[in-house]
């Protein structure tokens, strides 16, 4: 009898600390496979014990067809407000494509598309971007290469890119046929009116790549910081100072002054992005920790992405002073989104959940998972279509593989 009040408390006692103790996370599922692969991952984090209230916010091509715009002002306001995102994926079509799908009151308005993913990461200067690409032990998709004698060898990758998510050529800041003061701004530089004074001005198309000291030491930074806590031995700047003189060239110098200033217990290696593509399939176990500007730390994540299995397994965070966004590296897959039984490997979309535990230091939890998804793909008994290396189509699922809930279910029965 006196026991039951006590209990009884007890459980009170729990309860409030559980819902004191809760996260709130903005769950953004998007488009297409998006919310497949979102929908699975909440899943597991919920299996895995993570005390979380997610809140779904609108992104997305279905809010740019009803209201014109695929980044609301509300999904915003809720990023700012709980700081910590989980993103499935976006669908982006041409201009023309994005007119035409418009509510007809939207249409002929002057409303001009643009990616929410990219959006996002400009409006919050989400300015580092972290790809891990680990092998997974077991995993059909994992690089081999012919080794002595004709036999194959399979290294093992463990890469971190760290990417700068903001600036340089997809900074956005481009022309056709720019105005005259670009123009003639142009005209002043040596190299411009030798070769390309004669051509017509119309004719003319300007990227630019501008690169700022600030957000070039933040992932440098970034890089070397997590090179330490991880015990990397080394750095790689991968981007081209030999020839793309002032931008990479500023990012070469100020690595080897932060190298030799705050971390001189690393090494700094330096490679150019196209040979680095080269030495990508014959040594990638010599790598760790690379940094790169944006374009390059897009085409070297890609590269070895495909090393370790694909957009299956690419996962990645968008980190900024005040939010971060957790994301997978693929698309939303339309043509995947109509099947009655999701077919796709949710497997990026939960490495990436792994890495918002890490950021909000619920570090233990993604070891948990990490270590689930390792002895699912270790033991090799249920996978996706892409592990099986099957064309993506609806039967896929009668051959044996295993459907996106499949596989969370696999992950979840080891958590
Ligand atoms: P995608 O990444 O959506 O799909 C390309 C192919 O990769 C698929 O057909 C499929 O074979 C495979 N794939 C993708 N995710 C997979 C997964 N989880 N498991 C197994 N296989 C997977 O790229 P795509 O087809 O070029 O673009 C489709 C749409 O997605 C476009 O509208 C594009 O603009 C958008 N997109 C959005 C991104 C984002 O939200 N961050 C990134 C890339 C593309
Ligand atoms: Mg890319």
């Amino acid at each position: 009898m006196f026991f039951f009040p006590l209990f009884l408390g007890l459980i009170n006692l729990n309860q409030a600390f559980s819902t004191m103790s809760k996260r709130t996370i903005v769950s953004m599922p998007g488009d297409g496979i998006g919310s497949n692969v979102l929908e699975e991952c909440i899943r597991v984090l919920d299996a895995a014990g993570f005390a979380a209230e997610y809140i779904e916010a609108d992104i997305g091509w279905e809010f740019w067809r009803k209201e014109g715009n695929p980044l609301p002002e509300r999904t915003l306001k809720l990023l700012e407000e709980h700081g910590v995102g989980l993103f499935g994926a976006i669908t982006s079509k041409p201009k023309e494509e994005a007119n035409e799908e418009l509510d007809e009151s939207l249409r002929d308005k002057g409303l001009i598309y643009s990616s929410p993913i990219v959006g996002l990461r400009q409006h919050f200067n989400l300015d580092v971007c972290i790809r891990p690409c680990h092998t997974y032990p077991g995993n059909p998709l994992n690089f081999v290469r012919r080794a002595a004698g004709d036999s194959l060898d399979e290294p093992e990758v463990d890469v971190v890119v760290f990417r700068q998510n903001t600036e340089g050529l997809y900074g956005g800041v481009e022309w056709t046929d720019p105005p005259d003061k670009v123009y003639e701004a142009l005209m002043s530089h040596p190299r411009f009116v030798k070769n390309f004074s004669e051509v017509p001005k119309n004719e003319l198309s300007v990227s630019t790549r501008i690169f700022s000291k600030k957000a070039s030491a933040r992932i440098l930074r970034a890089a070397f910081e997590y090179a330490r806590k991880y015990n990397y031995t080394s750095v790689t700047l991968c981007e081209k100072p030999n020839v793309i003189r002032e931008t990479s060239g500023m990012m070469f110098r100020l690595a080897k002054e932060i190298q030799k200033n705050e971390y001189p217990g690393i090494e700094l290696w330096n490679t150019n992005i196209d040979a680095q593509m080269m030495w990508l399939t014959k040594n990638p176990e010599n790598y760790g920790v690379i940094v790169a500007g944006n374009m390059f730390g897009d085409i070297v994540s890609d590269g070895f992405a495909g090393l370790i299995g694909g957009l299956g397994f690419a996962c990645s965070a968008n980190i900024g002073e005040n939010v971060a966004v957790f994301e997978p590296t693929h698309g939303s897959a339309p043509k995947y989104a109509e099947y009655a039984n999701s077919i796709v490997n949710p497997i990026a979309m939960v490495e990436s959940a792994c890495m918002m535990l890490d950021h909000i230091s619920e570090n233990e939890m993604a070891s948990k998972i990490r270590a689930a998804i390792a002895r699912v793909v270790k033991e090799g008994k249920v996978r996706t279509y892409d592990m099986m290396k099957l064309p993506g189509k609806e039967n896929v699922l009668m051959q044996g593989a295993a459907s996106t809930s499949d596989m969370a279910d696999a992950i979840i029965s080891l958590l």
